[in-house]
């Protein structure tokens, strides 16, 4: 059910392979990886990216530490602690990361006996658990698609960007399974193009047709009638159901509710951030100006700088179905624990 040419991370037993998604749809290049602070850099360079598929790679680059350390010093534990929070540091908003990287602080604190079989099985864990995860949701979240005509989806959800299969682009294919004339746009997504560079990429590469459109071209498109849902994944979810995703993801949300579109959020509960009430507090990467400066104001004393937020929140109110490898949540503003039922 997983395309073996669209894969994220490849682990080979003593190195991570990260296809370095900067270059596709042009280059299918891997890089070789043997240490932590390598797959830090890889996390932080976007060679690779998405939330879950980001904590992927940090679990194997705790791996990597483990392996590299643990036989060469006494100080081993400090040294792969230091690790850790390098890869803590590679980029703040998606929870993902976090999550995979207290899962294999928590084996270390275990001191088993064979402490590199160990952090190896957690790490293979988390990334098979995964891709269950997004099977089930791509199950779960096309039920919700029986009757559409059409659907919008944003950045890229898919393979690339999780273990495997997908978060929301997981729900298109299982959705496009049980109804071929599904009709899929996905929107840009400046300024890293991930919609089109690696979404409709994936798609076209397991048989899937897919529309393109700018970003700024969403209202239109909904003010047209062909879409019945956007369908989008999350980097972080607070407990009450509020999203931070990918810049545009909150506005494209209120066009939804605008144009009685309906908007789902396709996670796995590795996305929740169970510590937090609500979205207020969830940290917004903001990236360096030059992405999105045309090369002549990248200048000293330049009188135009940038602005480059690249995740923003979506409050709940404007979210009317939050799918889960647990279950669905409908309209989660209105429930009086917001996801709480999710958790297991
Ligand atoms: O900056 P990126 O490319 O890491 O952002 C990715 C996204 O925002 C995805 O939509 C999100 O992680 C959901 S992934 C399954």
């Amino acid at each position: 059910m997983t395309n073996p040419n669209v894969q994220a991370l490849i682990w080979t037993g003593n190195s991570l392979d990260v296809l370095d998604q900067r270059q596709l749809p042009e280059i299918t290049r891997y890089d070789r990886y043997a240490d932590a602070s390598g797959v830090a850099e890889a996390i932080k360079s976007m060679r690779v990216r998405g939330a879950p598929a980001i904590g992927i790679a940090a679990a194997y680059g705790v791996v990597l530490s483990v392996q590299q350390h643990f036989s060469e010093s006494e100080n081993w534990h400090q040294a792969v602690l230091t690790d850790i929070e390098t890869l803590a540091q590679s980029r703040p908003t998606a929870v993902n990361l976090f999550w995979a990287l207290d899962k294999m602080k928590a084996v270390l604190a275990q001191m088993p006996e064979n402490i590199v079989d160990a952090v190896t099985e957690c790490a293979i864990k988390i990334h098979a658990d995964d891709l269950a995860a997004n099977q089930k949701m791509g199950d779960f979240g096309a039920t919700l698609l029986a009757n559409a005509k059409g659907v919008m989806t944003h950045c890229n959800t898919g393979s690339l960007a999780t273990g495997g299969y997908g978060t929301a682009l997981g729900v298109i294919r299982s959705a496009v399974m049980q109804n071929p004339n599904l009709k899929i746009y996905a929107g840009e997504t400046r300024p890293w193009l991930q919609g089109a560079r690696l979404t409709v990429w994936e798609l076209a590469q397991d048989g899937i047709p897919a529309t393109l459109i700018a970003d700024s071209a969403a209202a239109w498109l909904m003010k047209s009638r062909a879409i019945d849902w956007i369908i989008v994944g999350a980097d972080r979810i607070a407990a009450n159901g509020d999203t931070a995703n990918k810049i545009g993801t909150y506005s494209l949300a209120t066009l939804a509710k605008q144009h009685g579109v309906k908007f789902m959020v396709v996670a796995p509960t590795s996305t929740i951030d169970w510590s937090l009430e609500n979205g207020d507090n969830i940290e917004i990467e903001c990236r360096e100006p030059r992405e999105l400066l045309p090369a002549c104001y990248d200048v000293p004393d330049s009188l135009v700088s940038a602005w480059n937020p690249v995740f923003d929140v979506t409050p709940s109110a404007l979210i009317s179905a939050i799918v889960t490898e647990n279950g669905i949540v409908l309209n989660p503003s209105e429930q009086s624990n917001g996801i709480r039922s999710l958790q297991s």
